[in-house]
């Protein structure tokens, strides 16, 4: 996809963080724009700052509140947001959170529902988006991490869902790939979102430390990359120098991201210990 200029774009999780950064760039670029998350407020919120950015009279701009973990509920709306507003040319999952403990601290209430919404949220948008994009052709963006090809201290479940984003995405580029239908893994680093913000609330030091010498990027820089992604049509989407760097030394030294890792974590905690 080259052009983004009436083009319609599903953005799940877009009334917040990454995915609103790239909601207005592409609204600004003349995109038809269809925000959903579950909170109705924020997304009414996200929606009156975007509009402001319209650029034609009919630039159709909307929001439906759905929960990406609810398989029915994804259905049903994804159901009217086809009839209303449009099948979508451009697919954007970007709902997903990450809530940092060490493994014997995360419930198995948590992992659950960490997996329903970063995997299966995924999962369900996809399965509902499919049969209409096969029609049309169309672009795919699944959001992944860093954490997505680095298992990271103090985000098993997180790590979990984010490798099998990679997974599903991978395995899905060839199947949809006949039908003109092309997919993006977006890994972002660490970006200064409201997301970010509650994650460092629970965050250990030993994640803290394994970060602390990537630099932390904006949204918009965030959403810029992955729209040049999208229209060189790549497949892995690694916003800024850390990110890349990150991803081909774990290819190549992957032994050496471990150690590296593991200084970081001996390092705070002997300073701990002391
Ligand atoms: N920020 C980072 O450092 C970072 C790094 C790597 C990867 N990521 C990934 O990038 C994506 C966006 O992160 P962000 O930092 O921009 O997060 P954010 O600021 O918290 O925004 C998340 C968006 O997803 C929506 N959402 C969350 N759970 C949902 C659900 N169950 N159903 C529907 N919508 C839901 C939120 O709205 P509601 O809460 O109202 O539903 C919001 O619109 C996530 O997948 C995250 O894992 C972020």
């Amino acid at each position: 996809m080259k052009d983004f200029k009436d083009k319609n774009v599903y953005i799940v999780g877009g009334s917040s963080g990454i995915g609103f950064s790239t909601a207005k760039l592409l609204f600004r670029k003349g995109s038809h724009i269809i925000l959903f998350a579950r909170n109705t407020e924020r997304l009414q919120k996200a929606v009156n700052e975007i509009e402001g950015l319209r650029i034609f009279d009919d630039q159709k701009l909307s929001w439906m509140a759905m929960d990406v973990a609810n398989r029915e509920e994804v259905k049903s709306i994804f159901k009217n947001s086809i009839n209303d507003f449009g099948s979508p040319d451009l697919l954007i999952n970007c709902a997903g959170r990450a809530i940092p403990y060490r493994f014997e601290d995360i419930t198995y209430e948590q992992l659950n529902e960490t997996m329903k919404i970063n995997l299966y949220g995924t999962w369900n948008t996809v399965e509902q988006a499919v049969p209409f994009m096969k029609e049309k052709g169309g672009h795919i963006v699944n959001v992944s991490s860093i954490a997505g090809f680095i298992g990271v201290y103090g985000l098993t479940d997180y790590c979990a869902s984010k490798f099998a984003v990679i997974g599903f995405s991978e395995a899905l580029r060839s199947e949809l790939k006949p039908f003109g239908i092309s997919i993006s893994v977006l890994c972002p680093p660490d970006t200064d979102t409201p997301g970010f913000e509650v994650e460092n609330r629970t965050k250990p030091e030993e994640t803290k430390a394994i970060s602390s010498s990537a630099k932390l990027l904006q949204p918009d820089r965030v959403a810029k990359t992955l729209i040049k992604g999208i229209q060189k049509g790549k497949f892995l989407i690694i916003p800024g120098f850390n990110g890349k760097l990150s991803y081909y030394v774990k290819r190549l030294f992957p032994s050496l991201v471990t150690a590296i890792m593991d200084w970081d974590i001996r390092r705070v905690q002997l300073k701990g210990s002391r």
